[in-house]
């Protein structure tokens, strides 16, 4: 049966540690919605967002959700220690030094340093700065874009680790480990299809950012096992369309097996665009600039560069394109991500 009560079955099979601020809010764009309706001179489908920028822990954000199921694992398998590894401004980073404090262990983050020629704010502020306050161990990788090598000395410290007697848990984002963290989203689906149906609400179109892939894995996956047949479109954050259409089928027949559901999706149902990524993981480009001026002035919304204002771009874009056309209701999943706005501070605003 698919349906968001069966799916919360099955997923009460898996542990979890429940930390996190939970339904988040669903809410209507209306003058986002009114404004673009208006410079495309037709009636759009009303734009919906759901708030995951609000899930709690640490300033909240999508990693929230993906953390109750890893950290619920680390603590089954009797792990002291975390042991991450993620971009100098990662959320997931920041979001894990904060469970581990919360849950009295101890967390250590290994910075990649993907994006180029940041300054100082972007190594030291914004998500640096709260590793910090949650007193997490930071350790410097250099080689941000190569996955493996990253990967590779995370197990080098863990290695370290174990030999000073600690229990060192590691949370490998790379797409041959177990996508425990997409667990987390398709919590996610059963809430969101709860929530619509008691708003009496049915969306056409979902819109996620997709970047380590466990959001939008957990949502397509989590979606179409709770019954919704709609599209999924993932808008890519870190690689071309190519490559992250690749990573998110291998993701998904992990997910499926780690749930023993057989095959559910299909290949040709991962939508992924990579339009409004421009030249790469973290970099500014216009469509990101915009996305940030209209979310802050017209909803009160904050979208960051690296992620949010990416995938708001995405939804923007989509909707300009006419691929919502004659559709009700799209739904656009705010992951959070406001931390790292204060990392890019100079490169926003250059001639302050
Ligand atoms: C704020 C935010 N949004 C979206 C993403 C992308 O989500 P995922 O890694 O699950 O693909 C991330 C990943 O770090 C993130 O921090």
């Amino acid at each position: 049966m698919r349906t968001p009560e069966a799916l919360r079955h099955r997923l009460n099979g898996f542990p979890r540690v429940r930390l996190g601020h939970f339904p988040t809010p669903l809410e209507e764009m209306e003058r986002l919605g009114a404004h673009l309706s208006e410079e495309l001179g037709r009636k759009i489908p009303a734009l919906w967002v759901k708030r995951d920028d609000c899930t709690g822990v640490a300033t909240g954000g999508n990693k929230v959700r993906q953390l109750e199921y890893s950290f619920g694992a680390a603590k089954a398998a009797g792990a002291d220690t975390a042991v991450i590894t993620g971009a100098v401004q990662s959320n997931y980073m920041r979001t894990a030094a904060a469970f581990a404090a919360k849950l009295g262990m101890e967390c250590h983050v290994q910075l990649e340093n993907r994006v180029e020629g940041m300054g100082e704010e972007y190594h030291k502020s914004g998500n640096v700065l709260l590793d910090r306050i949650f007193g997490a161990r930071m350790h410097h990788f250099p080689l941000g874009e190569d996955e493996k090598a990253a990967d590779t000395n995370l197990a080098r410290i863990a290695e370290r680790l174990k030999g000073e007697g600690r229990k060192p848990y590691l949370f490998t984002l790379s797409p041959d480990t177990k996508p425990t963290g997409a667990l987390g989203y398709m919590q996610g689906a059963v809430e969101l299809l709860e929530q619509a149906a008691a708003d009496e609400i049915a969306f056409d179109a979902v819109v996620v950012p997709t970047g380590s892939a466990a959001t939008h894995v957990g949502t397509l996956l989590g979606l179409r096992l709770a019954g919704y047949e709609g599209p999924v479109h993932g808008i890519c954050v870190r690689r071309d369309a190519a490559s992250q259409s690749e990573r998110v089928r291998s993701i998904l027949r992990l997910a499926e097996e780690m749930l023993s559901c057989g095959r559910i999706v299909e290949d040709d149902e991962v939508i992924c665009r990579d339009d409004w990524l421009g030249p790469g993981y973290g970099k500014l480009v216009d469509s990101t600039r915009e996305a940030i001026d209209l979310a802050g002035r017209l909803e009160a919304l904050i979208v960051d560069p690296t992620y949010t204002a990416k995938s708001l771009a995405g939804l923007i874009g989509l909707t300009r394109a006419g691929t919502f056309a004659g559709m009700d209701n799209v739904l656009y999943i705010h992951t959070g991500g406001l931390p790292g706005l204060f990392a890019y501070r100079s490169a926003l605003y250059p001639e302050d």
